[in-house]
């Protein structure tokens, strides 16, 4: 029996892109993402986010399916162009209304809604007048949009997300040009980043000080998978060590001591930018809990003067670590290796690192090869994956680890980014033709679970 301890927070979650859809109603302004995808050959078959989920319409079936399997707790993302078209200036109105009444609708359903500003669909004006996050501007109005959503939506909302997973954002949208806004290049990935940090920084305080009788929590949702040593030598356990610096330290190292970490410093020296005092001030302790979205595991071994395949194509690079897979490890449809004591390890390297601080996994899920078949989907593969990682979490929990809660990726099918709707995350199927949804036997499963608190 896999156990977890009394009020672990069960959630779900999704984000504005990718099920949303009504891309150009109710006064919506178009993102970096519309731009992106609507581009040839940057999605899967074209696949767009025009009417994905048709979440817009859908909400209060949603809030319904979400009833049905019990979660205590919903995290998901405000469109920034969909409360403020131009990413600056007047809020419009009709989208303040949209998730104002998808707030009441969880409410009513006492499901505690968890609120990220940033899930990557930036108001593309802001990326053609100023660059979009290469761009310092950026980061105030970052907060001046954060201070909108706080100020429309705080009454109720009480758990605030600031980023969710910079290093995607920087990393395939600034420097290898695989999601939006499609650059590339060397240095982008460590300045757009930068600039999400600053972003971070200024709207904690703002949510601090101007926002503080609201009295909620807030902090952000970086990704990391975990890189274990290929050998046991000391040079491939320090590259592994690196690798996750570079991923996971370059974003919980400044919220929590308020500068990058010494390796990243090392190898970039100025190509990484500097935080100023004030800057660091307010970086240092700006998470109120680490929030930390996990899919998989790579080996890591050092590989001295490695160089990138190609201009921003390979970052890791940077990290001086070459990652590999065992090829007995079973594989998501992604092609992620499924090795759940990766989450383990990670946990315990967040709880040392960072001095035991409070985590919630606000993501972790797989894509399978799901089909409808007589009315039903059974995916016993997925239910085996949420059974490896809770495992590994439970004994996290038991070793020590403050793990409060834990978010599946994801509440429904939905546009896998530039994979588009071919993979398939959710724990409900979603017919892409009619927008239909149906429980998987794992949305059966994840109930049954939440109501033993355990398997
Ligand atoms: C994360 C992302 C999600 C989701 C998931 C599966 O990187 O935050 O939006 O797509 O991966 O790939």
């Amino acid at each position: 029996m896999v156990t977890f301890p009394p009020g672990f927070n069960w959630g779900t979650a999704t984000s504005s892109y990718q099920i949303e859809g009504a891309w150009r109603e109710g006064g919506r302004g178009l993102s970096i993402w519309d731009a992106f995808a609507h581009t040839p050959g940057k999605t899967a078959r074209g696949d767009t986010g025009d009417v994905a989920c048709d979440h817009y319409h859908r909400f209060r079936e949603d809030v319904a399916l979400m009833a049905r399997m019990g979660v205590k707790a919903y995290r998901f993302s405000i469109a920034w162009p969909r409360v403020q078209p131009a990413g600056y200036g007047a809020a419009n109105p009709q989208g303040i209304r949209f998730y104002s009444d998808l707030i009441d609708e969880l409410l009513a359903h006492n499901i505690t809604p968890w609120v990220t500003l940033y899930h990557w669909d930036l108001p593309l004006a802001l990326q053609l007048e100023i660059d979009g996050w290469l761009d310092p501007r950026c980061a105030a109005f970052f907060r001046d949009y954060a201070a909108l959503c706080f100020d429309h939506f705080g009454d109720r909302v009480k758990h605030w997300i600031t980023f969710n997973e910079p290093w995607v954002a920087a990393v395939l949208g600034y420097g290898q040009g695989s999601f939006a806004p499609g650059r590339v290049s060397r240095d982008g990935p460590y300045q757009a980043a930068h600039q999400m940090l600053r972003a971070h920084a200024l709207s904690v305080d703002l949510y601090r000080t101007r926002f503080a009788a609201q009295d909620g929590r807030i902090g952000m949702a970086p990704n990391c998978d975990w890189r274990e040593p290929l050998t046991p030598q000391a040079a491939d356990r320090e590259a592994a060590g690196r690798a996750v610096e570079f991923i996971l330290g370059w974003f919980g190292d400044p919220l929590w001591f308020g500068e990058y970490p010494e390796s990243m410093r090392a190898r970039l020296g100025e190509r990484l930018p500097r935080f100023t005092d004030r800057e660091s001030g307010l970086l240092r302790g700006s998470g109120d809990f680490f929030g930390i979205n996990h899919y998989t595991t790579h080996y890591a071994a050092d590989a001295p003067g490695k160089q990138p395949a190609c201009v921003g194509c390979d970052p890791d690079a940077d990290a001086e670590a070459a990652f590999s897979l065992d090829p007995a490890w079973p594989r998501t449809a992604m092609g992620w290796a499924i090795a759940p004591w990766g989450l383990n390890r990670l946990l315990h390297w967040i709880d040392r690192r960072y001095g035991r601080p409070e985590i919630v996994i606000t993501e972790n899920g797989c894509a399978m090869e799901d089909r409808l078949e007589d009315g039903r989907v059974d995916d016993p593969g997925r239910i085996d994956f949420f059974k490896g990682y809770l495992a590994e979490c439970s004994k996290a929990i038991g070793e020590g680890v403050r793990l409060s809660g834990y978010f599946a990726w994801s509440l429904l099918d939905n546009f896998e980014w530039a994979s588009g709707y071919g993979k398939r995350f959710g724990l409900h199927y979603v017919d892409f033709a009619t927008r239909q949804r149906l429980p998987k036997s794992s949305a059966d499963w994840y109930r049954r679970l939440i109501a033993a608190n355990g398997f």
